[in-house]
């Protein structure tokens, strides 16, 4: 059974680990720079995204984050979302996002946001089942690893006066 927690000092490793088990095909969903040497630690060490991880065994089998706004959306969340490719239709990711959804019903957010590539019909599915809405294509704003362009969606979740609809979802605790 996996336990869904904040990312804290100690986990470098184990993030690490996870990071390298995504595979390349994989990262064309991903809108960070997986690659990149240092990352986990980063990410760890990021004072301003809230990241929760799915941890079972010791092994880190998710990730979501959420990246508050700033200025004049400063009232808006981004969430970033990846499964383990051997532990994904587990709801481990459904979890994840709740998770997330939560923490920024706690921070006071109003709006959540995602980013996916259009033609990602798994993870529209997912976003779609709690409660999110697409909000506008981005033709072309994608450029993948293998250089072609693809589309952005954007969906959306709106949190003012959406608490009913949080405990309809079962986000009544951590
Ligand atoms: C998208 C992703 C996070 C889903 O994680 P997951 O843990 O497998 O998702 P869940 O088990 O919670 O799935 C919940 C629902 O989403 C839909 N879904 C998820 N994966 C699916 C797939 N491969 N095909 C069809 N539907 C899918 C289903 O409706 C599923 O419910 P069900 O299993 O009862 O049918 C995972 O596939 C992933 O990490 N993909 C790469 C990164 C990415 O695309 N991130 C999203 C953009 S930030």
């Amino acid at each position: 059974m996996s336990d869904i927690r904040r990312l804290e000092p100690g986990d470098e490793a184990a993030l690490s680990e996870f990071l390298a088990a995504l595979p390349p095909g994989d990262l064309t969903f991903i809108k960070e720079e997986v690659g990149e040497p240092g990352l986990a630690a980063a990410w760890v060490a990021d004072g301003r995204a809230v990241r929760g991880i799915a941890v079972e065994d010791g092994r880190v089998l998710g990730m979501a984050a959420l990246i508050p706004g700033v200025g004049w959306s400063a009232h808006v969340g981004e969430l970033r979302l990846v499964v383990h490719p051997a532990h994904r239709r587990r709801r481990l990711g459904s979890a994840l996002a709740r998770w997330a959804l939560l923490r920024a019903a706690e921070r006071g957010l109003r709006k959540l946001t995602v980013e996916i590539v259009a033609e990602q019909e798994a993870a529209e599915a997912l976003f779609r089942n709690l409660g999110f809405q697409p909000e506008a294509l981005l033709v072309g704003q994608i450029r993948d690893r293998e250089g072609e362009f693809r589309d952005l969606l954007l969906l959306a979740h709106h949190l003012d006066g959406n608490w009913s609809g949080m405990a309809t979802l079962g986000l009544g605790g951590d």
